[in-house]
């Protein structure tokens, strides 16, 4: 039986078109988060199992991860996320580090999931934190840059929501509104996160199931609810309005507005998965009925750096999936047209091969990428080859254009046929790349 062409289910091929697409991506991403100053790294892709154990969250340590026993008998994880990765990093350098670090990076994750519209079992992820503030400044640079890039890929406001909660604020509800002890609280918390995909009456009977534990007070539930219904400050019980963590929140949106933020949205039903987040949470919605999924979440973790022995560092991130990018990107109609990298494909004519490569290498010096036919085929196979892989120019290389210097240029899409010299031709080739620009 013939070995099969399709990748490992729930992983991506990257054919050169779908990795220009993700190249362009990628260059927009960096290019808006270096200028809030964050400096790029990596880490393994393959860490101990321990580092999960702690704090990433039962769900994914238990049914997410590629786990397996390496050939030194060490339990290894192929990476799930990079914040446990980065918080080693920082805590191995705790001391020598200039605070505040803001740092990034774009890896491939692994998760074992079903894989549907969205979510894959292997996502690049960009992840952009900073450790050493205390303040809801972190959270509100933070919040500025994920909106940063979605505005660099042009989105207009209404394509997006940003959703804002807190953690200190879901524990104070879980355990001093409606009094539920820390297991209880963990389930609850555990339950609130799935709360989207049960029906009304399923999760009302599992929250009965968690208050029932070891209490049975009929009301916590309802009054729960009465909460994750609120939606806005206003609506929420009056007693609950003016605790601390409501009124940082309540900062956290004016300030938002203030730069410019208008779309975000106080959402108590917003939990994320982890178990590190110790405050303001945040997630992005793309508002397409087609992609309705979250596309970025974060929070502040201040807790995770001291996990490995050190002094804790106040932190706050997001963490910004490729896929739910394309879709979104895709949905929206914000991907340009992207084009081969390839300036000209080059025809040789005769027995040139030797004599043409000066003025490849003058060409190519000059700053153009050529992609030469060696194969010596018919020359109308050769341009429909430069045709098939959507490149400009051919450029036509024989005796006599080596002689004189001036070479045939065509334009594939204009027709347009000329003879220039070197400098003439690469300056017709970069306008018609860049027009009215010089760069390359
Ligand atoms: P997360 O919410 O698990 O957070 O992932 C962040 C984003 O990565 C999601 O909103 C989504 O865009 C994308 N993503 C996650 N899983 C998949 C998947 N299976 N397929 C496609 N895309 C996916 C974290 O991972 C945190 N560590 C983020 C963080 C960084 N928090 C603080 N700093």
């Amino acid at each position: 039986m013939a070995l099969s062409t399709q990748p490992y289910k729930g992983a991506r091929d990257f054919y050169p078109e779908d990795k220009r697409k993700q190249k362009y991506m990628f260059d927009v991403i960096r290019h808006t988060v270096e200028k809030f100053g964050y400096e790029e790294y990596d880490a393994p892709i393959l860490e101990s199992l321990d580092l999960y154990l702690a704090k990433t969250g039962e769900e994914i340590v238990n049914e997410q991860t590629y786990a397996f026993t390496d050939r030194g008998d060490r339990q290894v994880v192929i990476r799930p996320e990079m914040t446990p990765s980065v918080s080693r990093m920082v805590a191995a350098k705790r001391q020598e580090l200039a605070y505040p670090v803001r740092w990034y990076s774009i890896p491939n994750l692994w998760r074992y999931e079903r894989p549907q519209r969205g979510r894959l079992r292997e996502h690049w992820q960009l992840n952009v934190d900073v450790f050493g503030i205390p303040g809801v400044e972190a959270e509100h640079e933070i919040i500025l840059v994920a909106d940063n890039i979605l505005q660099a890929f042009h989105a207009k406001r209404s394509m997006y929501t940003i959703k804002l909660s807190s953690r200190r604020f879901t524990d104070h509800i879980l355990k001093e509104y409606i009094g539920l002890d820390d297991v209880q609280a963990y389930s609850m918390s555990k339950l609130i996160d799935r709360m989207h995909k049960l029906e009304r009456a399923e999760f009302k009977v599992q929250a009965d199931a968690i208050c029932a534990q070891h209490q049975r007070d009929a009301g916590a539930v309802t009054r729960l609810l009465e909460v994750l219904d609120a939606g806005r400050f206003s609506a929420l019980p009056a007693q609950l309005q003016t605790h601390p963590s409501i009124l940082s929140l309540q900062n956290m949106i004016d300030i938002l507005s203030d730069a410019g933020i208008t779309n975000v949205e106080f959402d108590p039903t917003l939990m994320r998965g982890f178990d590190y987040y110790t405050d303001i949470i945040f997630e992005i919605f793309d508002t397409h009925p087609d992609n309705n999924r979250s596309m970025l979440g974060g929070g502040r973790y201040d807790g995770l750096v001291g996990l490995f022995g050190v002094e804790p560092v106040p932190t706050v991130g997001f963490g910004f999936g490729d896929v739910t990018l394309a879709n979104f990107l895709d949905l929206h109609g914000l991907l340009p047209k992207l084009h081969t990298e390839t300036d000209a494909y080059v025809i040789l004519i005769g027995d040139v091969f030797g004599s043409a490569q000066k003025p490849l290498a003058d060409l190519r010096k000059a700053g153009l990428n050529l992609a030469v036919d060696v194969t010596g085929r018919k020359i109308g196979a050769q341009f429909q080859t430069a045709e098939k892989k959507g490149i400009d120019y051919v450029l036509i290389i024989g005796e006599n254009e080596i002689e004189s210097g001036q070479f045939t240029l065509k334009n594939l899409h204009t027709g347009v046929e000329e003879k220039h010299g070197i400098e003439r031709l690469v300056s017709i080739i970069k306008d018609y790349r860049h027009p009215g620009s010089d760069d390359d």
